[in-house]
């Protein structure tokens, strides 16, 4: 059996997951994330789950044609309902929008111990995401960019030390190791982001709504490009 690929986007889950750990995937789909781990020897067993039948089905045929039916169990639930505490270190989020983020792990309070860790991919509103991780006590330990078939994701990874944290505007949106290194990638999504923001303050305006959000993000992205 040749061993898996996975795009740029599932690989940045890689350096965050710690070695040895046990992983739940949590809307796995494909269930390629901890295929891959266990494939490259960096972990040993996951649970993959997803609240749809149909992905999970998709994800079961892939763990038996990767031979890895015994390393890896399926569950049927939303988000980490049906998973144990115990049963787990570390949780991927991955290929979700930032609020659905937010509810899974706010559902879940036994992720509050130091001794998980998350590592989340929101496809949107990550800036609502680290707010609520800033405001829970999870203090963010790692970040990367990614691109993929035309745009730009951001991953997060996060362990609970249980102190509240307050970030400015511009990092809860880019994130404060994405911003250390002006990259030619986060520079794209800068610019991406700009071309948003300015479409967005043009409708609007025309419906005389208040752009005052828009316009301090839009300034902050000029002083970090300018710098
Ligand atoms: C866009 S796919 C992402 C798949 C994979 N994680 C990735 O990033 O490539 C989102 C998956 O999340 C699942 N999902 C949506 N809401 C969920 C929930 N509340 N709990 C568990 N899975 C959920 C969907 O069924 C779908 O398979």
């Amino acid at each position: 059996m040749e061993n898996i690929k996975i795009n740029d986007r599932l690989l940045t889950a890689v350096p965050l997951v710690r070695k040895g750990k046990r992983l739940a995937d949590i809307g796995t789909d494909h269930g390629y994330l901890p295929i891959y781990l266990i494939d490259n020897g960096i972990i040993n067993s996951a649970i993959a789950a997803d609240i749809n039948r149909g992905p999970l089905d998709k994800a079961e045929e892939n763990i038996e044609k990767y031979n890895m039916t015994a390393s890896i169990k399926t569950v049927l639930c939303d988000g980490l309902s049906g998973i144990s505490s115990v049963e787990v270190d570390d949780v991927a989020i991955f290929g979700m929008g930032g609020e659905l983020i937010i509810k899974i792990i706010d559902e879940a309070p036994w992720l509050k111990n130091t001794d998980k860790r998350i590592i989340l991919q929101p496809m949107t509103h990550p800036e609502k995401l680290r707010e609520y991780l800033a405001n829970n006590g999870f203090r963010i330990i790692g970040e990367t960019l990614s691109f993929d078939r035309d745009k730009t994701y951001q991953t997060i990874a996060a362990e609970y030390d249980g102190i509240i944290r307050h970030y400015d505007n511009f990092t809860l949106h880019f994130g404060e190791f994405i911003i250390k290194e002006k990259t030619d990638l986060l520079v794209q999504l800068l610019e991406n982001t700009k071309k948003k923001l300015e479409r967005k303050i043009e409708g609007k305006r025309s419906g005389n709504e208040d752009t005052t959000a828009e316009l301090l993000l839009l300034n902050e992205i000029n002083k970090y490009i300018e710098r």
